[in-house]
């Protein structure tokens, strides 16, 4: 005789919902041949459709695909409340509300399982609090957004950033309103919940600094080529300073460094320790049926008893101001001097040069230099003081780099 079927409370049935929806029906068979049970969709919940009480009250999990804050919030507690497993892949609400869902499923002895909400289908969640739950993680570099990652693709393609985007937006990389991917919003988020769960403590979306895409020029990535860099918008998350660290901002890469090879709207994180050397992890950061692939490993996690919620959090001060190589763009006037009047100012505030490009462009010339290791402030303090020179003609850009090279 076999079991009862594992019913699926599904609360969202939009891009990720309905291609979930599908999955489920296909994959049934094979799920309960290797698990025992067969998952089938119970009640399904939209704005238009079904009843939540009941939903509950029928499933074994709850899925919620909803996306926003509330009421996706208020029914991940009742469910857990009520002795449910839940599953989601909501990172606005994982950064958010991350300890108060973590508690409550502590609290109820429950399953929440979140691998969707960061990284698209990168299993990094599952390897963070299971294969490397007992590894101590100095850093995690991430490219958590497609939708950027295949702006910047197309960019260093020779495209500027309208062109870039509007063919993102075309091909369905990019929503309509993308301010959430550009600004560097989105990432934040996926880093938040990555630091909480590779250090412990709590992060919120708010402690993330982050900067977006949509200031970048053209030109930036063609001078970077020539100094052997290629730019992508990356999430870190390390121990600095006896604290943590975390931040979004666009930086440049040697081509060595294993995010370097990620293009178009792929993912990829790479976790470092000195116990693991590093491990890169890559794939799809988005679409339906991509995510609902993710989504349908944590109902089956759920179903076989995987990972408990993290534990409580432990107390990490978050630090602001790093180290960090930097790019530094100059336009400044085309005459003798110039070099020597701006390297003279870096080095009184102790910014040391690894390598420059300069070009002439007629009256004016392009000044392109990469700097070792120098705190933040200290730098912003020196480019104030190279701002002033009667001879720069714009406002000097800066854009981080990461110095290490894996070979
Ligand atoms: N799309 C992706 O590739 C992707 C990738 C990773 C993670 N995610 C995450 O997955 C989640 C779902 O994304 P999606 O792209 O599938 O969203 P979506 O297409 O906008 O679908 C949202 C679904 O939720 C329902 N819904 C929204 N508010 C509701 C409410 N107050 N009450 C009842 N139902 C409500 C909507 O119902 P109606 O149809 O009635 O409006 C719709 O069925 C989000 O958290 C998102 O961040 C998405």
């Amino acid at each position: 005789m076999s079991s009862e079927p594992f019913k699926v409370g599904l609360l969202g049935f939009g891009t990720v919902g309905s291609a979930f929806a599908e999955l489920l029906e296909e994959r049934a068979a094979e799920i309960e041949r290797f698990n025992g049970r067969r998952p089938v969709l119970g009640g399904v919940l939209t704005r238009s459709r079904g009843n939540f009480e009941e939903i509950l009250a029928d499933a074994d999990v709850v899925v919620e695909l909803m996306g926003g804050l509330e009421p996706a919030r208020e029914y991940l507690l009742a469910a857990m409340r009520a002795g449910k497993d839940v599953v989601s892949a909501n990172k606005q609400l994982l950064s958010q509300y991350g300890e108060e869902l973590f508690e409550t499923a502590r609290q109820h002895d429950v399953r929440l399982r979140f691998e969707a909400a960061v990284a698209g289908v990168v299993p990094v969640v599952r390897v963070l609090e299971e294969s490397l739950s007992a590894t101590p993680i100095e850093r995690i570099h991430g490219i958590v957004n497609g939708t950027t990652n295949f702006i910047l693709t197309e960019m260093s393609n020779g495209a500027s950033y309208p062109e870039a985007l509007k063919e993102a937006q075309r091909r369905g990389f990019a929503e309509a309103d993308p301010s959430d991917d550009v600004t560097g919003r989105d990432a934040a988020a996926k880093m938040a919940i990555l630091a909480r769960l590779a250090f412990g403590t709590p992060v919120h979306l708010n402690d993330v600094r982050y900067e977006g895409i949509e200031h970048l020029h053209r030109d930036d990535l063609e001078y970077a080529r020539e100094l052997g860099l290629g730019l992508k918008l990356i999430g870190t998350a390390e121990r600095r300073q006896g604290g943590l660290s975390v931040r979004v901002h666009p930086t440049f890469l040697y081509s060595g460094h294993p995010l370097a090879a990620v293009s178009g709207p792929f993912n990829a994180v790479t976790v470092e320790s000195e116990t693991i050397t590093e491990i890169t992890m890559s794939g799809p950061g988005a679409g339906g049926r991509q995510t609902a692939s993710a989504v349908l490993g944590d109902v089956v996690s759920a179903m076989t008893g995987g990972a408990r919620a993290p534990a409580p959090p432990l107390p990490l001060r978050l630090i602001e101001d790093v180290e960090n190589a930097f790019y530094l763009h100059l336009d400044v006037a085309d005459r003798p001097g110039v070099l020597a009047a701006v390297t003279q100012v870096l080095g009184e505030h102790d910014v040391s040069i690894k390598s420059v490009v300069q070009r002439g462009m007629g009256e004016r010339a392009r000044l392109v230099m990469v700097t070792h290791q120098v705190l933040e402030s200290r730098l912003r303090t020196a480019i104030e003081r190279v701002g002033e020179f009667e001879f720069v003609r714009s406002a000097p850009r800066i854009i981080r780099v990461i110095e290490e090279e894996f070979l």
